[in-house]
């Protein structure tokens, strides 16, 4: 959602900001601009549409070692090429970008203009470079530090004045910001990805702090002119994991790396010889570990999803009361933080608004938080008292798939670690640990199949109503595969339980209402069954994922994917990839841009 660049060195600044708006792509939007500053005076470049329409109109010739840059995704004013950014002052000296939202931007827009400035879009954004320009004296980053302390709402900005060249000033409050040291030249950007062709040390910038980047050095304060001493750190990715590597779409290769995904957040944790887990990150020792009495898991989309199925398996294997609850519910509910609960915030890119702010609730209450996060250094991971990285990779398109399996991955893990401590034998741990063992083995074969469920994708994709239904630890897997199908190819799909749809949504099961049964081979099995007859006898298509040579459900169902059988445990990850292919090939059958779907963003970081 929204993503920022900036850059100054002694290269050509338009070709490294475009680059970087590129990378930033995968995150959501609608508009894209850059600003480069040549001589004294700055140039704006911006346009609703996409980064390549961008590129077409960017002079080839554009001069200039230094500039910003932005990928809108609109808030506040429609999609046009006036409200994209950057946006500039009255004098036409002062460009900024910003993500985020300007919450006092109505009160300050007012003032500003019975004070004669002009405003050219309908964005809360533009008030920042009219406020900066109120203020300034010849000194950009005091401008701007100013101008911040009259704002209330979230920003990451970077901005630039012509009169001050080769420098960019960067500041965070809510919407992350990275700095990147090269040789001579500095970057800033929402996220690495924007930066990591060039350079791999970065400095996060934290909320509060202001950054001012010259392509000999950087500086970085608070709003109080205080300096701050920041630690310089390592990315651990490579480029190649940010390109698509031959296949079509960043969602498939993402799919396709599911096997390796999981066995990186298994790596060095799951332990054979014990029959137990070891995650070190959590900061817990063994008495405090004992001490947990119940477990909350906050999160949002796909996240929580997975974080139903680690409440599911926490409470019936470890025997530990928990639950999994959306961020966005839980920080304005004034949540209660029980003594002897354990949190888990579960983000893929540690940014989101909604659980970032949940989270910072829950610790402002006491709570000891720990984060299952994808990305290093993301802000709740920063934040958390402690966690779990899932060590997935990148994840750049913007439907979740391998981060999905990883964070379910990690959960089951901490639930043989707590039910080893608890009441699990030996015995009993060494026979999950080693079905754990296998579940790369099981997604591997599933992915071979994929022909098989592309053909079933082929044959139901005239579908406008899609409903997908299970139950027990497979309800979780229903609302991630209804999720999955709506995301990315906009067919409307609801998940439920198998048993909910008695009391509702069986009233729209008719012949053109095809549902997706998850149908394992666990206690569960025949109440699913008996639900699927229930479909039937409506009339309605039935497709069922099962395990491999269940005649019975074949024999109910008009089509059948069958997966390998696996204990009732690992059902979740068996079921789910099969889900995934099936939306992606829908969607592929559509037409749509799988990898960046319509409204959606990678990284939401508004409210
Ligand atoms: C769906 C999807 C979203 C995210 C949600 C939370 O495919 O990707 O539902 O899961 O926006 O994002 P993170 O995990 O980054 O907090």
């Amino acid at each position: 959602m929204c993503g920022i660049v900036g850059y100054t060195g002694v290269k050509p600044a338009a070709p490294i900001l475009l680059e970087g708006l590129r990378r930033l792509e995968y995150r959501g939007y609608d508009s894209a601009g850059v600003c480069v500053g040549n001589d004294g005076a700055l140039s704006v470049v911006k346009r609703a549409g996409k980064i390549k329409d961008l590129r077409a109109i960017v002079p080839k010739d554009l001069a200039g070692f230094w500039g910003i840059g932005h990928t809108r995704w609109a808030t506040h004013g429609g999609v046009t090429d006036l409200n994209a950014h950057p946006h500039a002052d009255c004098s036409g000296k002062i460009t900024i970008a910003h993500n985020g939202i300007i919450e006092n931007f109505a009160g300050l827009k007012e003032k500003l203009l019975s004070e004669d400035h002009l405003f050219l879009s309908e964005t809360d954004s533009e008030v920042i470079a009219h406020l900066i320009e109120s203020v300034y004296d010849g000194d950009l980053e005091r401008a701007v530090k100013e101008a911040l302390a009259l704002l209330k709402g979230t920003y990451g900005i970077v901005v630039m004045h012509a009169d001050e060249p080769g420098k960019v000033v960067g500041a965070r409050n809510g919407s992350p910001l990275v700095l990147g040291i090269g040789e001579g030249e500095m970057f800033l950007a929402s996220d690495v990805t924007a930066m990591m062709a060039y350079t791999k040390q970065v400095v996060y910038i934290e909320d509060g702090e202001v950054v001012t980047v010259q392509p000999s050095g950087f500086r970085t304060s608070d709003l109080h002119d205080n300096s701050i001493t920041k630690k310089v750190e390592h990315i651990g990715w490579e480029i190649e994991e940010i390109e698509k590597q031959g296949f079509a779409t960043y969602m498939e290769k993402e799919i396709f790396e599911q096997p390796e995904a999981i066995l990186r957040a298994m790596r060095g944790r799951l332990d054979l010889e014990q029959a137990t887990g070891h995650l070190g990150g959590l900061n817990l020792s063994s008495r405090e570990l004992l001490n947990v009495e119940r477990v909350k898991i906050v999160a949002a989309g796909t996240s929580f999803h997975a974080g139903i199925v680690g409440a599911y398996l926490l409470e019936s294997i470890a025997r530990i009361p928990a639950t999994a609850e959306l961020a966005s519910e839980v920080r304005y509910r004034n949540p209660i933080v029980e003594r002897g609960a354990l949190h888990f915030v579960v983000s893929q890119s540690g940014e989101t608004a909604d659980t970032l702010y949940a989270m910072r609730e829950l610790k402002r209450k006491g709570a000891t938080v720990l984060g299952v996060c994808n990305v290093v250094g993301s802000t709740i991971a920063r934040e958390s008292d402690g966690g779990v990285y899932i060590h997935s990779g990148p994840e750049i398109a913007v439907a979740s798939t391998k981060a999905f399996t990883s964070q379910m991955t990690v959960f089951h893990i901490f639930t043989l670690l707590m039910a080893r401590m608890r009441n699990m034998s030996y015995e009993q741990g060494a026979q999950i640990a080693k079905e754990l063992e296998a579940i790369p083995g099981y997604v591997s074969q599933i992915l071979a199949e994929k022909e098989q469920i592309r053909a079933l994708a082929t044959k139901y994709s005239w579908a406008k109503d899609v409903l997908f239904l299970g139950r027990g630890i497979n309800y979780p897997v229903a609302l991630e595969g209804a999720l999955k199908l709506k995301e990315i190819s906009y067919i409307h799909a609801e998940g439920y339980s198998a048993a909910e749809i008695k009391h509702g949504p069986i009233a729209r099961i008719n012949e053109r209402t095809p549902s997706v049964f998850l149908v394992p081979d666990d206690r569960l099995r025949d109440k699913v069954i008996s639900n699927m007859k229930e479909v039937k006898a409506r009339a309605g298509k039935v497709i069922a994922v099962c395990s491999q040579g269940d005649d019975e459900v074949a024999s109910i169902a008009d089509d059948t994917i069958q997966v390998p059988r696996v204990h009732e445990i690992v059902s979740p990850f068996v079921m789910v990839v099969p889900l995934q292919l099936f939306a992606y090939y829908c969607a592929l059958e559509l037409g749509r841009d799988v990898d960046q779907p319509r409204n959606l963003a990678k990284s939401v970081t508004v409210e």
